[in-house]
């Protein structure tokens, strides 16, 4: 597994990392099945294990807080996150990132995490109702009071982000030092055009979310949709990737990854990481296989021609 900074920050991340969201405490209720992916990750080198407030309500934060506690990993090989935002809730107080959401939500996830700390706390989006003095401040203060180590943005768009980082440059406050924004073969056009020029020259580094296009990526859907699959089970995710042209850009991407002896799992999670603004991909797993499947991406560089060859698959 390689290891990168997280942007210009000390922090060494998995090239290839975890996340919970509508998977462990949602669609996947079995513990030991969640233990073993979660073992099997830490073993084969993913440190950084990615969460949410909002996640099942709560319950990803309290399924993988139990599960680490019963792995015993110790605490200080692990690179945990969560994040804040959307309501928790039916209380007008209980979202957005308000100084009051963020001091009380950032306490609540470290109970359900059972830890002292995260590594990373994110703004799940910006709050257009609350001045950016305030976020800033107040995630500034979640680092100084020692309950998260660094502080990000997730889906900010580039004027934010840009605002965010100069308002705490100027103010002696803590920056933010990674951005969560989502990236794949299939979803590139903001991240290339908008983010990327903004982050990479700030040291802010990305840790991309849906590397694979929630599963499309890996072929599953080439033949059909298969029983018990995301797109299977919803349709709104459905919607946003299974459709006749990207079919037949995946199928096509099969003879690239054919000829490198890798997955096209493998080869869409090397392609996101061949940018070098990326610190990490945020993978999704409910079988062990997936995450064993993925884990390899870890490992995994393409060449100039590779990579020139999968451009002209996606531009058709
Ligand atoms: N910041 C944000 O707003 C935001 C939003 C979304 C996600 N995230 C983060 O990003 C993480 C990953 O998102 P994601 O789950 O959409 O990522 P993804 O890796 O693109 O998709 C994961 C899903 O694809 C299928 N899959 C994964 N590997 C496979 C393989 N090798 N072979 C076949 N199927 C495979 C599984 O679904 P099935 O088995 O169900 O088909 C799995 O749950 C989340 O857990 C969360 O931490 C953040």
């Amino acid at each position: 597994m390689q290891y990168r900074r997280l942007g210009r920050s000390g922090l060494k991340v998995s090239a290839v990392s975890l996340g919970a969201w509508t998977t462990y405490g949602g669609s996947v209720q079995d513990k030991a099945l969640i233990k073993d992916i979660v073992a099997k990750a830490f073993e084969g080198g993913i440190n950084f294990f990615d969460n949410a407030d909002a996640y099942a309500r709560g319950q990803g934060e309290a399924f993988l807080g139990e599960i680490f506690e019963d792995l015993d990993i110790p605490r200080h090989h692990l690179v945990l996150s969560t994040k804040v935002f959307w309501p928790m809730s039916d209380a007008i107080t209980d979202r957005g990132l308000s100084r009051k959401h963020v001091l009380e939500s950032i306490d609540l996830s470290l109970d359900r995490m059972r830890t002292d700390y995260v590594d990373i706390y994110f703004a799940h989006r910006c709050d257009p109702e609350t001045p950016m003095e305030e976020i800033v401040e107040v995630f500034s203060d979640v680092v100084r009071s020692g309950r998260s180590h660094y502080w990000g943005t997730s889906e900010w768009s580039a004027a934010q982000i840009a605002e965010a980082h100069t308002y705490a440059t100027a103010h002696g406050l803590v920056a933010p030092v990674t951005e969560q924004p989502q990236y794949s073969m299939l979803y590139r056009e903001r991240v290339e055009s908008q983010i990327l020029p903004v982050t990479e020259p700030k040291g802010i580094g990305l840790v991309v979310w849906s590397p694979l296009a929630m599963g499309m990526l890996t072929g599953k859907y080439d033949d059909g949709m298969p029983d018990g699959t995301r797109f299977a089970d919803n349709e709104g995710f459905r919607k946003s990737f299974l459709n006749d042209a990207n079919v037949a850009k995946v199928k096509a991407l099969k003879a690239v990854a054919d000829d490198l002896g890798i997955t096209r799992a493998q080869l869409a999670l090397a392609w996101v990481l061949r940018q070098s603004g990326v610190s990490s991909v945020i993978t999704g797993a409910t079988k062990v296989e997936q995450l064993l499947d993925n884990l390899a991406a870890g490992d995994l560089e393409l060449d100039a021609a590779t990579i020139e060859r999968i451009d002209g698959i996606l531009a058709d």
